[in-house]
């Protein structure tokens, strides 16, 4: 046995940026190196995501996370001992074969995760070495990401004051991470003066550290994006941009999509598209997050053949699963995918999906959880899997700025040594790479 085989997984339960229970892990190798994480939580998940263990009852309104806990401190400890935690993917197939289950429901996706980034981080330890090169297995310059920056939400992340999750700010025109990080930063004050103006609350912070503001309508948030990037001094599209996380899903209903904010209305798949490509006209979109409902796979390719121009971005869609994406490859849909790690429940199937998605010309963003924890990870494995886009949530927060700041390390660390993705991520596909399938 190797002086890097793990020893012990020791697990307990901790708090995420919501104050709700979530997996905290520490792997311990033979040699005395730690990994320590908390695992995040979505709150608009989809339906095909890997399955989180909640204990139910009456602990925290039944989202206790007890029997995950106890899970990662007995059978999948059990499992990874012995093994070389520099095998990433021996540790993560003996994870999912100690579950049994496709969606890791049965031991817990959340007791899984832990497991498995602790191991990569204590591996890291070991090695001592940064996490984003021992995770690397491109063997190119490290890549720091295009950040796309939470700035107004609705849907599940704010009290569904309007039905569009997420309106976000895509600095353009920065020649590095750090002035694309203060083009966001200088867009959020914006909008909160811009809406403080319109006497529109803008002390109710949302989830990812946006502004949940209640508006007449959609597309109304479109004009407080616009107005925020002009209020900080920038020019619309060519400073900074726009993407949109629709998370259609969330309010897919009976077949169609139906608008609450908007007094009810009903939209079939056409008609949701036929306002998306309105929007596309009269503002400087560059993304569209999903657009449709997770299965309306037929609106999903109308959608691509129609909008083909701006990033169209899978997350329900296809939930780092490479199972999803390949159809959606096969099938023409979309032309990009959230990787959210959390999603599939072990580094290995998160890495293969950025693998995938690359050979077939795919762009990647790598993605938080709207309900996070102060750790940094994600940011390396941006840096190290090259993903080329990174969405976190808002500048604020210390759970989101955790990776920002984790990325502005790096780059001051890294100099010249490293690559800038800049707004080349979101405009140009990727060359497809076909030696990574
Ligand atoms: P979630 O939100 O973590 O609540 O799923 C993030 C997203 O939809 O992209
Ligand atoms: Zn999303």
């Amino acid at each position: 046995m190797t002086d890097t085989a793990i020893a012990t997984a020791f697990a307990w339960e901790a708090l995420d940026s919501r104050g709700k229970p979530t997996v905290a892990c520490e792997i311990t190798l033979r040699d005395g190196s730690t990994g320590q994480v908390t695992v995040p939580s979505g709150a608009s998940t989809g339906r095909h995501e890997a399955r989180e263990l909640r204990d139910g009852g009456l602990r925290y309104d039944g989202n206790g996370v007890r029997d995950a806990v106890g899970n990662v401190n007995t059978v999948l400890a059990e499992s990874v001992r012995g093994i070389d935690s520099l095998d990433q993917p021996q540790v993560d197939a003996a994870l999912r074969a100690a579950d049994g289950s496709d969606d890791l429901g049965r031991l817990g996706a959340n007791a899984v995760l832990a497991v498995s980034i602790g191991t990569a981080i204590a591996a890291a330890a070991a090695q001592h070495l940064p996490l984003y090169r021992t995770v690397d297995d491109t063997g190119r310059a490290p890549l720091l990401p295009l950040p796309m920056v939470n700035i107004l939400s609705g849907g599940a992340h704010a009290g569904r004051s309007i039905d569009i999750q997420d309106f976000l700010v895509v600095p353009m025109s920065a020649t590095s991470f750090s002035d694309a990080i203060e083009i966001c930063s200088r867009v959020r004050r914006g909008a909160t003066q811009v809406l403080a103006e319109r006497d529109l609350p803008v002390a109710l912070v949302a989830d990812e550290g946006g502004l949940g503001p209640i508006l007449p309508s959609n597309r109304s948030a479109l004009d407080v994006m616009v107005a925020a990037i002009e209020r900080a001094g920038f020019t619309p599209g060519a400073d900074a941009a726009i993407a949109i996380d629709v998370a259609a899903t969330q309010f897919h209903t009976a077949g169609d999509y139906v608008l609450a904010a908007e007094n009810g209305r009903r939209l079939t798949s056409t008609e949701l598209i036929d306002e998306l490509v309105a929007w596309s006209g009269d503002y400087p979109i560059v993304s569209l997050e999903d657009a449709l409902a997770e299965d309306d796979w037929h609106g999903w390719a109308l959608a691509t053949a129609r909008l083909g121009g701006v990033q169209l971005l899978g997350d329900d869609l296809f939930v780092t699963n490479e199972r999803r994406l390949r159809r959606g490859v096969a099938d023409g849909v979309a032309n990009a995918v959230l990787v959210k790690p959390n999603q599939i429940g072990t580094l290995t199937d998160a890495r293969s999906v950025v693998a995938i998605a690359h050979a077939a010309g795919y762009r990647t963003v790598l993605s938080a959880r709207s309900g996070e924890t102060e750790d940094s990870w994600l940011a390396d494995l941006a840096i190290g899997w090259r993903t080329g886009q990174i969405k976190v949530g808002s500048t604020m927060r210390s759970e989101r700025t955790a990776k920002w700041n984790r990325l502005l390390r790096l780059e001051a660390e890294l100099g010249d040594s490293a690559e800038y993705a800049g707004a080349a991520a979101i405009t140009t596909a990727p060359h497809p790479v076909v030696s990574a399938l």
